[in-house]
């Protein structure tokens, strides 16, 4: 696969995968290992959400990680670990020890009953053996679901109930900064709520006693001893799903969203490649953790098709010290660093002290994601991080595009503070107003949508394609709604603006206001509960709860019991910064909630509330105002 080189360069390009997208795709996915070619290259009907790419094309991705890199590639460092106490030792694992450790863990898959489609729940810690787990599911056809290790056993059983998942793997324990976490009790008691599983597998990371139960729990090191470190590679179709991740949205429980084998391939190393621009030699670093989209697509599956080198870290930025980040960039001497800005703010929040120690000299491309990154976040990013001299990619894109959409492409795209910049070849972006017009031409600012499909974009949201429909291919007819306000400026370049939907971005995490209302409301005194973002200096935005409760039950405690059954509903990154006990919400006569006006309180934003005369209940307004300000 080529990397472009120029700006004139990317224009070429993307007039050529405009002009001609299936010859465009083609010619990229050519560079990839197929068993069988495809027969044809697209076939798209976004009305119905059916998208299928290199049809009939049969591959397995591992062999393109693996066999395909192996000639060239055998002892070139695949994941340098790094753990999150900086006394234990890092590791590091070449091409061809991940290929035997991920082919050992295959068998033990196979020799313990998984087979092609089967799905498994991931739910570990960052180790290298996470990327083994996801690595063995693909390489035998099994359709892995990670789940960030920070979720409680309720969202981890709904996961596992959604799609009927026979397996999970797990570790005995997880460390994270100074806490040690116990992983196993939490799979254990999600359990106690789901049916489909029947065996689990443990990692020993920790230590600690576990709860073992005969005949369905076994440990990795057991299952994996006296396997072989070779297994043939399941034939998958280009169509078949290689992993479903769940995510949430303005209603209902998280969707599960499907990623299928062959557009997801093409489009996650493409774009790795060109937008970190990626040099043979290169120490590549994404602080994601797997359980999000971005550690599927930048940790896992693009580096390691593009023969990278990528590393892994185990822990927290601030531990032992806020220095953390930097010590391990200098330690493996990093050349692209990709990291959210909640991570830089917090770290700016510290100054320029924990960074005295540091040279930071082997940084050649910085990177953003997540979440808009503010002109202060960008500038002190910018200079201090990459020194004034690394171009700083701030890429836009979402758990359903599967890889990046609107990004710079480091180096060869100029820099524009807060700009994603301008869309990767493939991506045709159209903005919308509020009254479904489309806006050509620059200065303009609407909803953003995609126009046609590209490589990785979702197939369906798992056991119910209709909710898949309805909520990205519905709002404009033939065109994918990514529920963000954007901005193109006079030059042309995009700006996210953040959702337009009810869906709240807290600390680069997704989390529908609903999803957190539902939780709070499984307080047995609460009634009713209404919950917006606020704008919140490190988080990016911040939880504000509005809560109506029995009378009389209020009491000292009230608040903290409220935040621990959303800690243990959903996990403790779901926590509302701020609760509000308030006597009714605003409502219209219909019953709707006027989120509007809570948002503005929230924000403590109160000029102009607009006209609330018509609510059924305007004397809560001000009720509320007066709540908020005491
Ligand atoms: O609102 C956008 C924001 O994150 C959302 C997608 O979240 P998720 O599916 O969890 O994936 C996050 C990692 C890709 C988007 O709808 N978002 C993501 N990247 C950016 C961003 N907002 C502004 N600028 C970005 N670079």
């Amino acid at each position: 696969m080529q990397r472009i080189k120029s700006l004139s360069e990317y224009f070429n390009q993307y007039e050529k995968s405009q002009s001609d997208p299936e010859g465009f795709w083609a010619e990229i996915a050519k560079s990839f290992s197929w068993i069988e070619p495809w027969k044809k290259v697209l076939e798209s009907d976004f009305e119905k959400a059916d998208v299928k790419w290199f049809i009939d094309g049969k591959l397995n991705i591992t062999e393109n990680i693996f066999e395909r890199n192996l000639i060239e590639n055998k002892d070139k460092t695949a994941i340098i670990w790094e753990p999150n106490n900086p006394d234990e030792d890092t590791k590091k694992m070449s091409y061809q020890e991940l290929y035997e450790e991920t082919c050992k863990f295959s068998n033990a898959l196979k020799d313990i009953g998984i087979k092609k489609g089967d799905r498994i729940i991931i739910y570990m810690p960052m180790v290298p053996e996470a990327t083994i787990a996801m690595l063995a599911c693909a390489r035998v056809g099994a359709v892995h679901s990670v789940v960030f290790a920070g979720f409680s056993s309720t969202s981890l059983a709904d996961r596992i109930d959604d799609c009927e998942s026979k397996m999970v793997i797990t570790s005995d324990g997880n460390f994270r900064g100074n806490k040690v976490i116990p992983v196993k009790s939490v799979v254990d008691e999600a359990l106690e709520k789901s049916n489909s599983i029947e065996k689990v597998i443990v990692l020993k990371r920790t230590n600690q006693e576990v709860n073992f139960v005969s005949g369905r729990d076994f440990w990795w090191h057991e299952l994996v001893k006296d396997k072989s470190s070779e297994c043939k590679a399941e034939v998958m179709d280009s169509e078949d799903m290689l992993f479903v991740l769940y995510t949430s949205g303005s209603t209902g429980k998280p969707k599960g969203v499907v990623h299928t084998t062959g557009g997801y391939m093409v489009y996650s190393a493409y774009t790795f490649l060109n937008v970190f621009q990626y040099d043979k030699d290169d120490i590549y670093w994404c602080t994601a953790d797997v359980g999000w989209i971005t550690g599927h697509s930048y940790i896992v599956y693009g580096p390691l098709l593009c023969g990278a080198t990528s590393l892994m870290f185990e822990g927290v930025p601030t531990y032992p010290n806020v220095s953390r980040f930097w010590d391990i960039v200098d330690k493996h001497k990093v050349n692209q660093f990709y990291t959210a800005p909640t991570a830089i703010r917090a770290l700016q929040a510290h100054g320029l002290e924990p960074l005295e120690n540091n040279s930071l000299d082997s940084l050649k491309v910085i990177g953003s994601v997540g979440e808009p990154i503010n002109e202060e976040a960008w500038h002190w990013y910018h200079d201090n991080i990459g020194k004034g001299n690394c171009p700083l990619v701030d890429t836009w894109w979402q758990t359903e595009t599967g890889g990046i959409m609107i990004s710079a492409l480091a180096g060869i795209t100029p820099n524009k503070p807060a700009h994603a910049s301008l869309p990767l070849p493939g991506i045709i972006p159209v903005i919308v107003d509020a009254e479904g017009n489309e806006l050509s031409g620059n200065n303009v600012q609407g909803n953003l949508f995609i126009k046609s499909p590209w490589p990785s974009i979702l197939r369906t949201t798992y056991g119910d394609h209709e909710r898949c429909i309805n909520t990205y291919f519905s709002s404009y007819k033939g065109m994918y709604f990514t529920g963000d306000g954007v901005k193109r400026d006079h030059d042309g370049y995009l700006r996210i603006l953040g959702r337009v939907d009810d869906v709240m971005n807290v600390s680069g995490h997704r989390m529908g206001t609903a999803e957190v209302e539902n939780a709070i409301n499984e307080h047995s005194e609460v009634i009713e509960s209404a919950v917006v973002g606020y704008p919140h200096d490190i988080k990016g935005e911040g939880i504000y709860a509005f809560v109506i409760i029995n009378p009389g039950s209020e009491n000292d405690n009230i608040k903290n019991q409220i935040t621990d059954v959303v800690r243990n509903v959903i996990g403790p990154i779901a926590k509302p910064d701020k609760i509000q006990i308030v006597s009714g919400l605003p409502k219209t006569r219909s019953g709707k909630i006027m989120r509007r006006i809570l948002r503005k309180v929230a924000s403590n934003d109160l000029s102009n509330m607009g006209d609330t005369s018509t609510l059924l209940n305007p004397d809560i307004v001000e009720e509320i105002i007066q709540g908020a300000i005491n």
